[in-house]
């Protein structure tokens, strides 16, 4: 991130499958973590370097995550990592029920521009900060996971596939603006493309994704100033 290892990285969506894996993970290579969820995180928080970030609404994010950081003695986070959406399958677009496609691009699309609303100002703000104790002060990456439905039509997943495309164009704009503006946040896309190893919602994948490489492509994502914008993680057998 430009920064010492000693600043932490927020997960938002810390809460789910892969979100609690990664703040797991970025934690274990020993950067602090405030992992954000608005229930309790699946190990209670009992993780090492995770300090569980509880908010409400991600409007309220932004003051939650400040107060995380006094209670920790910790400075504002250095990046952020957007894991919010996730993958099912069900009837096809035809037959979805109305309902169920709002409430998907509430949470697979609708979620991920509020929470870029909310700390796009807070990592400006972590930054001036850092600026100030005379840190390095690049731009301030925000990664945001997506999966293959957003670039295969996914029957079956059909609200998955249309909010996963939005999704990408989403950070493409995003990233568009911010180099018009001069915002000093360098936005990012990680496309896993197959299965997270272990996460039976997937029926028998043929390729899987160990979460320790999502990990790996995070962690040099956050601190490589000049990585893709998009970078995409293809499966292997699994063993
Ligand atoms: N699981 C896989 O095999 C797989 C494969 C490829 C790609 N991915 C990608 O990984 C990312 C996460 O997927 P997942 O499988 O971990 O999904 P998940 O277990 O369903 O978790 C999704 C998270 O999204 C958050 N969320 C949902 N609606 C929200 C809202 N309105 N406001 C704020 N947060 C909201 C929830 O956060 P809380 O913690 O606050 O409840 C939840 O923990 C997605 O981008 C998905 O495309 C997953």
């Amino acid at each position: 991130m430009g920064e010492p290892l000693g600043t932490p990285v927020l997960v938002v969506g810390a809460g789910g499958f892969v979100g609690s894996r990664v703040a797991r993970g970025l934690a274990a290579g020993g950067r602090p973590v405030l992992a954000a969820s608005r229930g309790p995180l699946p190990d209670a928080g009992r993780s090492p370097g995770v300090h569980h970030c509880r908010y409400t609404d991600l409007a309220s994010l932004p003051a939650a995550v400040q107060e995380t950081c006094t209670a920790a003695g910790l400075a504002l986070p250095g990046g952020v990592v957007a894991s919010v959406g996730g993958w099912h399958k069900g009837p096809g677009l035809l037959e979805l029920d109305p309902v169920v496609w709002r409430e998907t691009l509430e949470s697979h699309l609708t979620a991920h521009l509020l929470a870029a609303r909310a700390l796009v100002p807070l990592l400006a703000q972590a930054r001036a900060q850092a600026q100030a104790r005379a840190a390095t002060g690049g731009p301030r990456p925000y990664i945001v996971l997506n999966g293959a439905a957003s670039h295969e039509a996914m029957s079956g997943s059909g609200a998955i596939s249309v909010t996963g495309a939005g999704l990408s164009m989403l950070v493409r704009v995003l990233r568009t603006e911010a180099a018009e503006r001069g915002t000093p946040v360098r936005f990012h896309e990680l496309v896993i493309d197959d299965a997270v190893a272990a996460d039976d919602r997937n029926e028998t994948p043929a390729r899987t994704v160990d979460p320790a490489r999502v990990v790996a492509a995070l962690g040099e994502m956050l601190d490589r100033s000049d990585a893709d914008a998009v970078v995409h993680l293809a499966g292997e057998p699994p063993a």
